[in-house]
């Protein structure tokens, strides 16, 4: 039996909807109240049971390194100061898990991105995960995806049914029902019009992918946006074997969109214990002016 081992994580582009923020430093970077998106990512990868972790980035993403390395200078000053739970929670960081690099020379593609991933990963199915989509629930995202791989053996993609309006903002499935919450992937649409979308299925940042999509997506030119598109290289693959989408329990926040990224802020500041009273009557305030 196939099990899942390896992770990659691409964070090499360009965050064009946060500009000017991602100017000079990584969209992965930006902290959701005090902890960076992309260590969100991480952490839901080390509770799937994952610890092989391969971070795909390119040019001004030396932030998200410097976070998973050892930061001596800052541990020494909170040793010195007395800062125990400080220092303890900066040393936790970069014990998380092995964590590599690779760099991709120009952000040509999320598919070209993982097409970087394809030394580390060789020939195994992995999974692929995207730090625009962060999923709070009970069971992590990516371990629902990795117990469905458990079982039938094949690449499995994380679908959410979206609003009519929002179809044009995803890849949407063409597929047949396998069984509830299970879907055969026929075909795969980038962004279509509301009008002709095949469903309202749409793939969110979480994929367990067999090793034949290096060759397919080695072969990729440029799609939609003139980029090297993972959809386009997954159309390729469920013509040739098995290919399912999957819902998932747990709620998802699109923390690449500034929307969805104030509503992942001010949900998660509710649920910290440390911060959900003060913020709670804020909020409350706030509420009654607007009212
Ligand atoms: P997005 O389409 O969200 O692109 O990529 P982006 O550049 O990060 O953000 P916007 O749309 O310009 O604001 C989805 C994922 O693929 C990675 C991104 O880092 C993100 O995690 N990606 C995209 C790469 O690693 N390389 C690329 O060339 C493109």
């Amino acid at each position: 039996m196939k099990v899942i081992k390896k992770a990659v994580i691409p964070a090499a582009g360009l965050g064009v909807r946060f500009l000017p923020a991602t100017k000079a430093q990584p969209k992965e970077m930006l902290p959701i109240v005090d902890k960076p998106a992309i260590q969100y990512i991480v952490e839901e990868v080390i509770e799937s049971g994952i610890e092989e972790i391969l971070i795909i980035t390119g040019r001004n993403k030396q932030a998200i390194e410097d976070h998973f390395d050892k930061s001596l200078e800052l541990e020494v000053r909170l040793k010195e100061t007395g800062k125990t739970p400080l220092l303890e929670l900066v040393q936790s960081i970069s014990r998380l898990a092995h964590v590599c690099f690779v760099r991709q020379k120009e952000p040509l593609g999320l598919g070209h991105a993982v097409h970087c991933a394809r030394r580390f990963v060789g020939d195994e199915p992995f999974a692929v995960l995207l730090g625009d989509d962060i999923v709070v629930g009970e069971k992590p995202c990516l371990k629902q995806l990795t117990d469905m791989y458990n079982e039938v053996q094949s690449s499995v993609i994380a679908v959410m049914e979206v609003p009519e309006k929002d179809v044009s903002k995803y890849g949407i499935l063409d597929s047949v029902v396998e069984r509830p919450g299970l879907y055969r992937v026929r075909d795969l649409v980038e962004k279509p019009a509301p009008e002709k979308a095949p469903s309202r299925l749409a793939i969110m940042g979480r994929y367990i992918i067999e090793p034949r999509i290096f060759s397919i997506l080695a072969e990729a030119g440029p799609g939609a946006g003139g980029e090297i598109q993972l959809t386009d290289a997954l159309k390729v693959l469920c013509a040739e074997q098995p290919v399912y989408g999957m819902t998932f329990q747990g709620k998802r926040y699109d923390v690449g969109d500034k929307l969805g990224y104030l509503q992942a802020t001010v949900e998660f500041a509710l649920a910290r214990p440390d911060l959900s009273d003060g913020f709670r009557s804020y909020l409350k305030n706030i509420c009654k002016e607007l009212s």
